[in-house]
């Protein structure tokens, strides 16, 4: 092959590449360029072929800071360079071309528009700045509801303790006294009166038992461990659901927050446990194991398909679970459920102490 033909044939293999290639001597000025290399310049190869790339592309008389032909001609190696010109992105790699003698003779230098690619960069970015956004403001959002949640619980509970709870207590004393006062002979009344003192002492009992519930106030001075126990033992009571309670290394007292979380997730997974699992039996372990809270809750009743209870549905939205996940979630903490039709549930919850 003439080295005519050879050069038309390199010449045609270089138009035929995307990207803009052009090969360099050492003194960084252009010996041969393709196609692309003129669109990308706006230039003939006329025009490029003997100016240096640094006035081509920048428009200087010296190489531009963190030129890569700079670095290359030290390292040997390949030298890469992100650069934005204009309103493009260029990606620019420069190889060495070393003869068999070993000297270094020219360079092959390579310009890469990446602009599309730096665009999606950027519009991805701004998109994940979004959505950090917007998950940063429902969690904020989510604390304030599980706040007022509280805040509302704890108003109802003080209005039914203290307001009708006095007003049954009084009702009570006055009952009291119209028994003692009444004639003898009055049996009748006296029994009806009997009656209606029972049911009000058992409305007092009811109310005192509804505003515990909405409001453990007992946290503050039995603490956790002592509230939940009391809490089973009461269940216990009034169901036949035998619950076993295992705690171990679990401080008095702790941070607030996570006091009430891990009270309030074991009540509303023992609150699940009552109404929709039919189990015979609870098992609850709560301990502290390197620097996290555990809280385990484990039943032997029916168990329900996790996949159609969390799906999201038209059909009214359960909010128990999601609260229970959120109170971990706000705590840094963790929830997992696992449970299979007939073969009971187990919920574990992480919170770092
Ligand atoms: N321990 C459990 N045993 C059986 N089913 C359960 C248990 N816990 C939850 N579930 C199922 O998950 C559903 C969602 O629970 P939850 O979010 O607390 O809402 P709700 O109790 O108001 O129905 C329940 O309706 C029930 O079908
Ligand atoms: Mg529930």
């Amino acid at each position: 092959m003439s080295s005519k033909a050879y050069l038309v044939q390199w010449q045609t293999t270089f138009d035929a590449i995307n990207d803009s290639v052009c090969l360099l001597d050492m003194n960084g000025k252009i010996l041969r360029c393709n196609k692309a290399m003129e669109s990308l310049l706006q230039k003939s190869s006329k025009e490029i072929i003997g100016g240096t790339c640094w006035k081509l592309v920048h428009g200087t008389d010296k190489p531009i800071k963190g030129c890569p032909i700079v670095r290359m001609k030290k390292t040997l190696c390949r030298e890469t360079l992100v650069l934005e010109v204009d309103d493009k992105w260029l990606n620019v790699t420069v190889d060495p071309v070393i003869d068999e003698t070993g000297n270094l003779t020219s360079a092959v230098h390579i310009i890469s528009d990446i602009t599309q690619h730096k665009q999606a960069e950027k519009a991805l970015k701004r998109l994940n700045e979004e959505f950090l956004k917007e998950h940063n403001q429902r969690k904020i959002l989510s604390k304030s509801l599980i706040d007022l949640l509280e805040k509302d619980r704890r108003k109802i509970a003080m209005e039914l303790h203290d307001h009708i709870g006095q007003i049954l207590t009084s009702i009570k004393l006055n009952l009291e006294m119209i028994h003692e006062k009444l004639k003898p002979g009055g049996m009748e009344l006296g029994a009806q009166i009997a009656a209606v003192q029972e049911r009000t002492i058992q409305a007092i009992k009811d109310i005192k038992n509804v505003s515990r519930g909405l409001r453990p106030a007992m946290i503050e001075s039995l603490g956790v461990v002592s509230s939940l126990r009391e809490l089973f033992n009461e269940i216990q009571q009034q169901t036949d659901i035998e619950i076993r309670f295992f705690s171990r290394g679990i401080p008095k007292r702790f941070e607030e927050a996570k006091e009430l979380a891990v009270y309030r997730i074991a009540q509303e997974a023992l609150t699940n446990i009552i109404r929709h699992a039919g189990a015979k039996n609870i098992f609850v372990n709560l301990v502290k194991k390197d620097k996290k809270l555990l809280l385990s809750v484990e039943d032997n009743g029916v168990g329900f398909d996790q996949d159609k209870v969390m799906k999201p549905s038209k059909r009214k939205r359960s909010l128990g679970l999601l609260i229970m996940r959120e109170r971990a979630v706000q705590l840094e903490g963790e929830f997992t459920i696992e449970s299979q039709p007939g073969k009971g549930t187990h919920l574990l919850v992480e919170i770092p102490i």
